[in-house]
């Protein structure tokens, strides 16, 4: 009798176990709670977090944002269709010359007249590079679109003194040498660059003058020094690893110790893909942003503890992106699909849950090259990655919160379970807000939600915006970037004990506007 009852339970819980999964796998609807409370706050959303990166590689700049002669570029060169595109994606911060390219880069041959300076060749992405767009060409763009410039030095083949002279050109008021050549240029006030990057990516094989964690942080902190000593007001970006195979927490430990009382800021660079094509464990991502984020958070913590006035230091994500198609032969022409667009989603939110410490981002990279923006001698297109970029950056300066989010949970095959619900909320006390940010990460199932609110009355006019497609791969060409966009409407949600339910389709990104009374 004991055996019989024994069998029978075990049985039981086999039953119980099957039906809680199918209740995942068979795509039955599962229930989610996502509960908002201004007081619970994270830190505010850096304006910095929209960044954006132009590297001389491919046609990001010649053929990009410039392109002398053409009939759609003004008469400095600079293309306005372009222009105008980005001023709609809103850049905050526009990173530059590169990437690798930097490491190999010799600001000098980029001034004075432009039929005088030299063509070099460009050893990082193999190619011949005129010189015709220089610092006066990239920070008179900055201007133009509203963009703070940020100047990678060359921490790889270049001096210190270059990186020296270079912010005495740009930011120098008396009459140097350096800043008389800023005028016979044309330019009279100093451009006042604040941010200044320490090299790029300096741990990598692949990188120009790669350097170990000792040799790169002895030459960015006496690099650090005396750029500092030509202007006091600089911020400086220390090169973090992207060199994830290795020891990349070695590496940021000895930069971080090193340059605690220098740098403002380490540099995280992360690319993802969707190399074996499943669309759930791609979405699956985040944990791995979140890691790398987490994971510098400490080291910073660890390199500041102990000293009684640590100097503020703050992660700058300034490389980021969806890449695994292309390569250099096809210069980083990426075409991006519908699926690509919710990804943009799921960095903004990790962005944002991390938003204490995530002080800058920049997509890489603007026009042409893994970019949203994409140009021909005619005109240009739109990615659909496009849209939630510029979405997301409406919500600048607002406060993120700690959302509590209860959601079923999957397994993507490689890594640890996580919420289909991808989430992330802010808050503008100004014009009393919410901003709920929510991607839906399971393919085929909807999830209807309870969202609810702590502090203030929830008015029951909802702002939705949302992208949405039934054909995951679905991507945009010339004359042909309308199929994937976002849709918005204002619904009336039906607001109950200061929470309602809504439906987050499968695969989709959603931005709920919420007024607070
Ligand atoms: O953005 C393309 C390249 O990716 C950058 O030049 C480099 O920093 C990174 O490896």
């Amino acid at each position: 009798m004991v055996r019989l009852l024994t069998r029978i339970s075990s049985l039981i819980t086999i039953l119980a176990v099957l039906v809680s999964s199918q209740l995942v796998t068979l795509g039955q609807q599962p229930s989610a709670r996502i509960k908002l409370d201004t007081d619970r706050t994270i830190g505010e959303v850096d304006k910095l977090l929209f960044g954006n990166f132009s590297e001389h590689l491919g046609r990001m700049i010649y053929g990009g944002i410039y392109e002398e002669g053409s009939p759609l570029s003004d008469q400095y060169g600079y293309r306005k269709d372009v222009m105008d595109a980005v001023k709609q994606l809103n850049v905050s911060i526009l990173r530059w010359p590169g990437g690798n390219f930097a490491s190999g880069y010799n600001w000098k041959d980029g001034i004075g007249p432009k039929d005088s300076r030299p063509v070099r060749i460009d050893l990082a992405w193999n190619d011949l590079e005129s010189n015709r767009f220089g610092t006066d060409e990239f920070l008179r763009y900055c201007e133009l679109i509203g963009a703070e410039p940020y100047i990678c030095i060359n921490a790889g083949l270049g001096s210190i003194d270059d990186a020296r002279h270079w912010v005495e050109y740009c930011n120098e008021s008396r009459h140097t040498y350096w800043a008389d050549q800023r005028r016979k240029n044309g330019r009279e006030e100093p451009y006042k660059v604040k941010y200044w990057a320490l090299g790029n990516e300096i741990d990598g094989p692949w990188q120009l003058g790669n350097k170990s964690a000792e040799e790169y942080s002895k030459f960015a902190l006496e690099a650090a020094k005396a750029m500092r000593l030509v202007d006091r007001d600089v911020k400086l970006v220390a090169s973090g690893s992207s060199n994830y195979g290795a020891d990349w927490v070695a590496w940021n430990r000895i930069v971080l110790q090193t340059l605690r009382n220098q740098a403002d800021y380490i540099a995280i660079h992360t690319y993802i893909n969707n190399r074996d094509n499943d669309f759930e464990r791609f979405m699956a991502w985040s944990q791995t942003i979140d890691h790398y984020i987490e994971i510098t958070a400490g080291l910073i913590r660890q390199a500041q503890s102990g000293l009684p006035n640590p100097r503020p230091l703050y992660i700058a994500y300034d490389e980021w992106n969806v890449w695994y198609r292309t390569g250099n032969r096809e210069k980083l022409e990426e075409v991006y699909n519908f699926e690509d667009a919710l990804a943009m989603g799921m960095f903004f939110n990790s962005f944002f849950r991390h938003a204490n410490v995530v002080k800058m981002a920049n997509l890489a990279q603007m026009v042409n090259v893994i970019a949203p923006i994409m140009t021909n001698k005619q005109g240009l297109f739109l990615q659909p990655t496009y849209f939630p970029i510029a979405e997301y950056s409406k919500q600048h300066d607002n406060m993120s919160l700690d959302v509590f989010v209860s959601a079923p949970t999957y397994r993507p095959q490689n890594r640890r379970p996580l919420p289909y619900l991808d989430v992330s909320a802010t808050y503008n006390s100004k014009d009393k807000t919410l901003f709920l940010n929510v991607l839906n990460r399971s393919k085929d199932q909807d999830i209807s939600t309870r969202v609810e609110n702590q502090e203030g009355q929830l008015d029951s006019s909802v702002n939705v915006w949302e992208m949405n497609n039934t054909d995951l791969k679905a991507t945009h060409t010339f004359g042909d970037d309308k199929k994937v966009r976002p849709v918005t409407r204002t619904i009336t949600a039906t607001v109950q004990n200061n929470g309602f339910t809504y439906k987050f389709p499968a695969h989709s990104l959603t931005i709920l506007r919420i007024k607070v009374k």
